[in-house]
């Protein structure tokens, strides 16, 4: 699973860098890392959706308040 989170200006002021480092921190704990490749790009032209992240090419708009639930179900349970 290739997960990609924009870390343009528009989603960085808007907090990308603490998802980045949420999305680390829980793929490393639940142990998903041989399973989850995540990068970062920057802006893909869909400021007004920030946080851009996309799931296998899918967007998502993500923010700080959920990005829990956004690891939860677009990234763990779909690994199951
Ligand atoms: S900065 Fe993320 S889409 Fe523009």
């Amino acid at each position: 699973m290739k997960v990609v989170v924009c870390i343009g200006s528009s989603c960085y002021i808007k907090g990308s860098g603490k998802v980045v480092t949420y999305l680390q921190y829980k793929i490393k704990e639940d142990g998903l890392g041989n399973k989850v490749e995540l990068s970062g790009t920057f802006c893909t032209g869909q400021c007004q959706k920030g946080i851009c992240v996309t799931v296998d090419g899918k967007l998502y708009s993500v923010s700080v308040d959920s990005m829990e639930k956004f690891y939860e179900e677009e990234i763990k349970a779909k690994l199951k």
